[in-house]
């Protein structure tokens, strides 16, 4: 194509010339086909200058316009650069929408190359590891990140996780993965949640066993004595007592594990049921009244009618465990009140004793499980430390909060509130 055009060009030239130098002779005839000839260089140079130009500072969509063979060539040029500028705009994208990605995502993640210098990390990351994304690029990690646990899962290249803690009590985990050539992704889990679970579990076991162990060994310690020596039928009938003794309370704890199980895997309580409260307020009254047997004044303030949304058994078992710690943990003479009211962002029940009440240490860790103040005591009054417990997860069904006060010697203040939201609409008046 270009050597038609400029053979036809160059030979459009000649023929002009040819026909000067037969018009006006040989000499002019040389002079117009070197001057035609020239003017074709200088064209030429001059197409070739501006793409120079051009190529040294190539500005995109700016590629030199031509005239003839130029403008096919230069055309081409533009099309290729449109081309390219547009393929570099989509990796562009592509690239920042990874970028969002990786930044959007829930753990920490660091892109380090073959020597283990930090080439990208996202905003978790840098919080996690209190490192900066912009001053720290191309920092070697284990120079930030010290611990020899992770220098070590570093050194070896991946492996299990390493496990490293981080300041207030986080605990990190911290994979390596190889990708490419010779880069590693770093990927930094928060495992602190996990860990705590993970504790409370083995602590919950350890507890239980350790809870149904006692009345266990007292149980076969007697009926060795019962097998191995000969007693008098009382004897034998105050064992037997004694043993009945040990083994309802197992079935108590065993009962109240079954309870919290079934309410920790039990679907939200619905607000469907109203719960008429005046009527439970004063069964768990009289049942107070059954348990002191005269040995406390029991009174009872209800101060509102408004009922209460949900399930009529949960809430009937945490206000009956109120009650009768209130009554268990109140010296003979005292007093216990329970009462009901309304406040401005909901409604509260309370039980009210003027017992020992309880060393302020002991209130943040009350409702956890097996938590007793004084082993004990509990255990002589039949309580295996799980009542708080139930309750609390009771209540949080009902999105009520259980709210302990209490002055040692003087007595405890527990008070179940409610929502605005989990009491019945007001009766229409009638
Ligand atoms: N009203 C109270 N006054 C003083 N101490 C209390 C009172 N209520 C609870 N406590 C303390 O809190 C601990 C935990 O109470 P919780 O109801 O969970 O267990 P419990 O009463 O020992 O056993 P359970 O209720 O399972 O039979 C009790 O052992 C007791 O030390
Ligand atoms: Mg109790």
């Amino acid at each position: 194509m270009i050597y038609r055009a400029t053979l036809l060009l160059a030979g459009g030239f000649a023929l002009f010339a040819l026909l000067v130098g037969l018009l006006f002779g040989a000499a002019w005839g040389w002079c117009a086909l070197a001057v035609a000839y020239g003017a074709i260089v200088v064209w030429h140079t001059r197409h070739l200058a501006r793409l120079q130009r051009w190529l040294a500072d190539p500005v995109p969509g700016a590629v030199p316009e031509g005239e003839g063979i130029w403008d096919e060539v230069l055309a081409a040029l533009h099309r290729l650069e449109r081309g390219m500028s547009k393929r570099e705009r989509g990796l562009a994208d592509a690239l920042v929408r990874m970028r969002r990605a990786a930044q959007a995502l829930p753990d920490g993640v660091v892109i380090l190359d073959g020597a283990n210098r930090i080439e990208w990390c996202n905003r978790t990351a840098e919080a996690q590891l209190q490192l900066d994304g912009r001053a720290d690029l191309g920092q070697n990690i284990a120079n930030l990140v010290r611990e020899p646990q992770f220098v070590e899962h570093l050194g070896a290249g991946g492996g299990s996780p390493a496990r490293i803690n981080r300041g207030h009590g986080t605990v990190l985990s911290l994979q390596l993965i190889p990708f490419g050539q010779a880069q590693k992704l770093l990927l930094v889990r928060d495992v602190t949640q996990a860990e705590r679970v993970d504790a409370m579990r083995r602590d919950f076991v350890a507890n239980v066993s350790h809870e149904l162990r006692t009345p266990l060994t007292v149980l076969v310690g007697f009926l060795e004595t019962l097998r191995n020596l000969k007693l008098d039928p009382q004897r034998q009938h105050d064992y037997l007592g004694m043993m009945q003794e040990q083994a309802a309370r197992m079935h108590r704890i065993i009962e109240d594990l079954l309870t919290l199980s079934a309410l920790d895997s039990a679907p939200p309580a619905t607000a469907e049921a109203r719960i008429a409260v005046r009527p439970l307020i004063e069964r768990l009254g009289a049942d107070a009244e059954a348990l002191s047997a005269g040995k406390h004044r029991i009174g009872i303030s209800l101060e509102s009618e408004r009922d209460v949304l949900g399930i009529e058994a949960e809430l009937a078992s945490a206000f009956g465990n109120l009650v009768s710690n209130a009554i268990r943990y109140t010296p003979a003479g005292g007093a216990v009140t329970l009462s009901w009211r309304e406040a401005p962002d909901g409604a509260r029940f309370t039980v009210e004793d003027t017992g020992i009440g309880i060393e302020p240490e002991h209130l943040p860790r009350l409702t956890e499980r097996f938590y007793r103040v004084d082993r004990s005591r509990s255990r002589e009054t039949g309580g295996t430390g799980l009542g708080l417990a139930i309750a609390k997860r009771a209540l949080a069904r009902h999105d009520a909060t259980l709210e302990i006060e209490s002055q040692p010697g003087k007595g405890s203040r527990f008070s179940a509130r409610f929502p605005a939201r989990r009491l019945a609409p007001r009766e229409p008046v009638t």
